[in-house]
């Protein structure tokens, strides 16, 4: 069957669709300066406001534009001068784009056996062995969700202490599960964060980028003194503090994740379980229909495995309950 592009459902975006009532409210009547002024883009509102959530000093704090900004300055400041870089595959895919024009030398551990999940000895091995001296991993994956501890994390800093690692957590919806205080604890670590998932603000371009205390000069040197708009700064300052709003989405991606687990396990395909954010992996081994195609035939898209450099399947996006209704009565029609 043929669908129209409307009739589609999206399920390969990774953003929430739905922004906050409270930030939809503050950008409604703009002002006169947040159009013509130039903002001072380390708002000092919002660095103490991330500051407080995540247990460290605000002057540790960067506003970046978006995550894919924090990645960036995480390899002008330290990248481009390592001698090796790390990646994990899969991984999300941007990683490599950063990796590859910095023209280090570019060292990948692989796992492409399901559940496409990495421990974190398996990577403190990987850097040890190889010599890397830089690595960003996302954390949530954003390919399958899962998350590690801050236990591992701090584990591996402490394992690894010559390797400079960059948790992005730009995926996570969970700020209290979030690593970033281990700056407080450890020079070999920054930690990245994003308010285009979890806060619903992909389209302004806003994030940020926490740091060990002694390399805030670093960044402070290193970041565009214009780096971001009024209007983000201002809606990112009303997203993080709606908590109603962000304990909505907690609720309902928890559900979404609980009926779509409960479906998969009667169906044809298998969810990488234990997902803590927005992204899930749906995979079919090779003696069934790669699902990915079967539900693209049913009018659902989902990222295809070969974003991730992986053979079947797809990553989707528990955000929305009526997508994921739509792709529970796919899955049971085609089991
Ligand atoms: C792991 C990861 N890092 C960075 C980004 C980019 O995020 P932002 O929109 O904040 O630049 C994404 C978004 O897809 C992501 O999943």
């Amino acid at each position: 069957m043929e669908w129209e592009a409307s009739d589609r459902c999206n399920l390969a975006g990774c953003e929430n669709d739905r922004p906050s009532p409270r930030a939809l409210e503050a950008i409604q009547r703009p002002t006169s300066p947040m159009l013509t002024d130039h903002w001072d883009p380390q708002d000092s509102v919002l660095r103490s406001t991330l500051g407080r959530q995540h247990g460290v000093p605000a002057d540790q704090v960067f506003l970046t534009s978006g995550a894919m900004g924090a990645i960036r300055y995480s390899f002008e400041v330290f990248g481009n001068q390592s001698d090796r870089i790390g990646l994990l595959s899969p991984d999300w895919p941007g990683f490599r784009f950063f990796a590859e024009r910095s023209r280090r030398q570019v060292t990948w551990l692989e796992h492409h056996d399901f559940p496409f999940h990495f421990t974190i000895d398996e990577v403190a091995k990987f850097v040890n062995d190889n010599g890397v001296d830089f690595t960003v991993v996302s954390n949530p994956s954003a390919v399958t969700g899962k998350l590690w501890s801050r236990e591992d994390i701090d584990a591996l800093l402490q394992e690894c202490p010559r390797t400079m690692f960059v948790i992005d957590e730009a995926d996570a919806i969970y700020p209290t599960l979030s690593v970033s205080s281990l700056v407080n604890h450890h020079d070999n670590v920054l930690v990245l964060g994003s308010f285009s998932k979890f806060y619903g603000l992909s389209g302004l371009r806003i994030g940020y980028l926490i740091c060990p205390a002694q390399y805030s000069w670093a960044f402070e040197n290193t970041i565009d003194v214009i780096e971001l708009t009024s209007l983000a700064i201002v809606a990112a300052r009303e997203a993080l503090c709606d908590t109603e709003y962000q304990q909505q989405t907690q609720r309902e991606v928890a559900g979404n994740l609980e009926r779509l687990t409960t479906a998969a396990a009667t169906s044809n395909y298998q969810l990488v379980p234990g997902s803590q954010c927005f992204a899930a992996y749906l995979y079919g081994g090779e003696h069934v229909p790669d699902p990915l195609i079967v539900l693209a035939d049913k009018g659902i898209d989902l990222v295809p495995a070969k974003w991730f450099g992986l053979p079947r399947g797809g990553r989707l996006n528990l955000r929305n309950p009526g997508s994921i209704d739509r792709l529970i009565s796919a899955l049971d029609v085609a089991s």
